[in-house]
């Protein structure tokens, strides 16, 4: 997996941890990832309370939430061509990224002397 893919879901993972404990008063947290051929996915689901509706207005029309978390996660995972979604009710909270994984376009980046998209050595031969 490149390199700006993994960082960008180990933040999300931070970002969605964090929030969880500082915010939703959930006693659980539940995380799950998967690694598919074309897209990673990773999946943060809390029990506790719902994000405030204004914070969620405010992300739903511009990205921003009332701090940088949400809106900087929501801006990395689209800017790697990824799809990031919160589904918030007052049984707890979803967030949800995929990001698309092109060995080509893969390729084509590291010719291009992308340095950012090299892939780890591990990944070259599990690849
Ligand atoms: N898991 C969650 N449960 C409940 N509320 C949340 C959760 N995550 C975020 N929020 C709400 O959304 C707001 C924006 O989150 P974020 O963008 O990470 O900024 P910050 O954490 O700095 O306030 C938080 O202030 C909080 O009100
Ligand atoms: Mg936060």
């Amino acid at each position: 997996m490149p390199q700006v893919v993994e960082i960008a879901l180990f933040r999300a993972l931070q970002v969605g941890l964090t929030n969880t404990h500082r915010h939703s008063g959930s006693p659980n947290v539940q995380v799950t990832f998967h690694r598919l051929p074309n897209q990673a996915t990773l999946e943060i689901k809390d029990f506790g309370h719902v994000i405030p509706r204004p914070v969620m207005d405010r992300f739903h029309r511009t990205g921003a939430g009332s701090g940088l978390g949400l809106a900087g996660m929501r801006k990395r995972i689209k800017e790697l061509g990824g799809d990031f979604t919160i589904a918030s009710t007052d049984a707890g909270t979803i967030l949800f990224a995929s990001v698309p994984l092109d060995d080509r376009r893969e390729q084509n980046e590291e010719a291009q002397g992308n340095t950012a998209e090299k892939t780890s050595t591990a990944d070259s031969i599990f690849s």
